[in-house]
């Protein structure tokens, strides 16, 4: 199989093809990432000589290199977006351009090529927001309910997918996962910047009360969901999938702290961030009722082989820290 992966020099696209390429090595992929701030060759550095493995430095917004790259694939994979949420509040448009306008381009390319499935990574931001006193979880029936500029975008780049699907039969498949964590994050999010921050000693901002709550799923356990998808996921459906691990982001914290001995003291409240949503939850009820999909990591076992990775990988860090990011963190830290 030939597979075309957006956003592979990503987080979670990163993750995608180092475990690919490791457990189906038969297969061949198609690396498209225009490198953003968030893209990152260094996540890629043990695979770029496998002769399975090419990449492609380009813009998912560009047509002519979207259709370049989609010649002779079989499948689509598409993590490629704007992904940060306080980044949506600052600068919209990039979001609804790549997101939704890029999105757009890959599904026609995809179409016209015949791809024999487009498999579209989505969140389960889309569905808005869930009281903190509530024990109800999104599903795969929850209205969409986007309150961010980065989840409307994530909802209209799904909305899109379904089209294709339903209009001119596109073979797709949709994931909406929750919070990912694991090695290779980039420090703008919560978990990874809470780590280095604890490991250099600088205070750790927690946005209001700290009592929003988000769903912690461990990367490889969301790589493992996509997989399922791929290999036994129905043509049309959309699958959730969690972590099964709900926790207020103060505990998260608190957790960061007590695995490095460090204190609470390094705790710092600041301004509550925009629109922010309180708890997010997801029901795994489907995927793994259809697909057989469990996580294979609590948080207690994912947050400390994320912390050891941090600490053992500190070059990693120290590098995506220079450059653009203190810009970024000055303006949203530092005002
Ligand atoms: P990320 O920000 O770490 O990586 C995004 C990648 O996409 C980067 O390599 C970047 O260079 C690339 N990219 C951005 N714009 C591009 C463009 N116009 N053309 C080509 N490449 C472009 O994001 P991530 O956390 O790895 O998320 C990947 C996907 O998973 C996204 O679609 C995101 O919405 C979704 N998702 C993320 C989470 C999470 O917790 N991080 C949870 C659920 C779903
Ligand atoms: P984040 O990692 O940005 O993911 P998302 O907003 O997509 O859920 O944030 C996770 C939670 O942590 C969210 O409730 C916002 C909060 N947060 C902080 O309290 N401080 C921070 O510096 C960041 C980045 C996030």
């Amino acid at each position: 199989m030939r597979l075309l992966v957006t956003g592979g020099a990503g987080f979670i696209g990163s993750e995608f093809v180092r475990y690919w390429l490791k457990n189906h090595n038969q297969d061949n992929i198609i690396n498209l990432d225009n490198l953003t701030y968030a893209g990152n060759l260094d996540n890629l550095t043990n695979i770029e000589k496998f002769p399975n493995y090419q990449f492609i430095k380009g813009d998912i917004c560009d047509a002519k290199t979207v259709n370049n790259a989609m010649k002779g694939i079989d499948i689509v994979v598409h993590f490629a977006a704007e992904s940060h949420v306080d980044r949506s509040i600052l600068e919209p448009s990039k979001f609804i351009q790549t997101n939704i306008l890029g999105t757009a381009i890959l599904l026609e390319s995809a179409l016209q090529h015949k791809v024999k499935r487009f498999h579209h990574i989505s969140t389960d931001e889309v569905f808005g927001s869930l009281d903190l006193n509530s024990s109800t979880k999104f599903n795969e029936e929850t209205p969409y309910n986007p309150k961010s500029p980065y989840s409307a975008s994530k909802a209209s780049s799904d909305m899109l997918v379904r089209a294709y699907y339903h209009t001119f039969g596109l073979p797709i498949t949709i994931s909406n996962c929750s919070n990912n964590y694991g090695p290779y994050q980039f420090p703008e999010k919560l978990i990874p910047l809470m780590i280095i921050n604890a490991i250099q000693g600088k205070p750790l901002p927690v946005y209001g009360d700290g009592l929003n709550v988000r769903d912690w799923i461990y990367t490889e356990d969301h790589i493992k969901a996509i997989e399922l998808i791929l290999e036994k996921g129905a043509i049309g459906e959309t699958y959730c999938v969690g972590g099964e691990s709900e926790i207020a982001n103060v505990d998260v914290v608190k957790k960061i702290l007590s695995i490095l001995n460090k204190e609470e003291k390094l705790i710092n409240y600041v301004k509550d961030r925009l629109g922010h949503d309180r708890r997010y939850a997801i029901s795994n009820h489907k995927i793994s009722t259809k697909l057989g999909f469990k996580p294979a990591h609590n948080f207690e076992s994912g947050i400390k082989s994320t912390i050891a990775w941090y600490q053992n990988n500190r070059p990693w860090w120290e590098r995506v820290l220079k450059g653009d990011y203190q810009k970024y963190y000055a303006s949203q830290y530092e005002k």
